[in-house]
């Protein structure tokens, strides 16, 4: 029942300290060419590795980070679970970089950067957090940790997600009317939503047009979710504020594309929060006792939703 791990070694060194020490009856491997294929039962990856139809007892494909729609579903056989990544490390970097973000965009950063290249001293209107609006769309766990951490500011908050939830201190909205009703509110809009066949494309021109004027994106999800040239469109007619991006499509993000040097833009290298590996480790660790407890791993995905 050999574990094989195929990603960064020195993520996979902690992997395999904590395999080691917690689970000694599995046996943990980098090395996928000196294996017997048959033994794998569970593997761990970024993406689907080629010939996956060699492991022909593979059980659980965990993928290495929260989002799995770099797997290509289809691409894995029915009966192999597929388990995103659910740890506190990831958590926590997202919680920071969404509030670096929504921070710099309720504070105008992206305003006073212009000011500062312009070597102009001037201070620039801004509404009290008490009456900024924050939507959020995606209330899983990243969406849920960036609300809980929102809260102490004062912002009034609302999240948006495929089935209804009721979070305190958060409207929440879901479905297609309730993203009508999210936009309408929201003056800096944060997408924490996973990459499937109904979110690509969701951040486009009529998208942007139901948010208020001079709203403010924070992109995390994925690149396919965002229609670039729309939010170029939509920062230049002024009807948006400012953006901060961490994901494009493609990656990286090719020299000469307009969100390089563009004023409204604050752009990171898909940076926003990244697996930690001590605490990844012992997420796997506790979801193979869960599966061999006859419990579903935590972060089980549901095929037909595609999350
Ligand atoms: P979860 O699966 O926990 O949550 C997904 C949320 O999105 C759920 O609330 C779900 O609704 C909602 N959702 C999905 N589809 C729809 C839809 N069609 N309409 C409305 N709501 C929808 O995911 P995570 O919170 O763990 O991660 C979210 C995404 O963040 C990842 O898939 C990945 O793309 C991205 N990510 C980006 C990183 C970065 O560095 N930029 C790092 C880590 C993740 P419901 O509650 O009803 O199921
Ligand atoms: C993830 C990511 O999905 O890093 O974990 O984007």
């Amino acid at each position: 029942m050999t574990f094989l791990f195929n990603s960064d070694p020195r993520r996979g060194a902690i992997f395999a300290d904590a395999f080691a020490r917690e689970l000694p009856d599995v046996p943990f491997t980098m090395d996928a060419a000196a294996i017997d294929t048959d033994a794998v039962r569970y593997l761990i990856s970024w993406a689907v590795p080629d010939n996956l139809d060699r492991y022909r007892n593979l059980e659980i494909l965990f993928s290495i980070g929260a989002g799995v729609d770099q797997f290509h579903l289809d691409a894995v056989p029915v009966n192999v679970k597929i388990v995103r990544m659910v740890e506190e490390g990831i958590v926590r970097m997202m919680q920071e970089y969404v509030m670096l973000a929504v921070l710099a965009l309720h504070r105008n950063l992206p305003g006073y950067l212009a000011q500062q290249r312009a070597g102009e001293w001037a201070d620039i209107a801004q509404p009290q957090a008490g009456s900024r609006r924050v939507g959020v769309l995606g209330l899983g766990q990243l969406g849920q940790a960036v609300l809980d951490r929102l809260k102490p500011f004062g912002f009034q908050l609302a999240g948006w997600s495929r089935s209804p939830r009721q979070i305190a201190g958060v409207t929440c909205h879901h479905g297609e009317l309730g993203l009508d009703e999210m936009l309408a509110v929201s003056d800096i809009l944060v997408c924490l939503l996973p990459l499937t066949g109904e979110t690509r494309g969701l951040l486009d021109a009529g998208l942007f047009t139901k948010l208020p004027e001079g709203a403010a994106l924070v992109h995390t999800g994925r690149g396919p979710q965002l229609d670039h040239e729309a939010l170029l469109a939509a920062l230049d007619s002024g009807h948006l504020s400012a953006a901060m991006v961490d994901v494009t499509d493609p990656e990286p993000l090719p020299s000469g594309h307009p969100f390089w040097l563009h004023p409204k833009v604050i752009l990171t290298p898909h940076v926003a929060s990244v697996t930690q590996p001590v605490t990844a480790a012992q997420a796997v660790v506790e979801n193979i006792r869960r599966y061999r407890a006859g419990l579903d791993p935590i972060g089980l995905v549901d095929r037909s939703r595609g999350y």
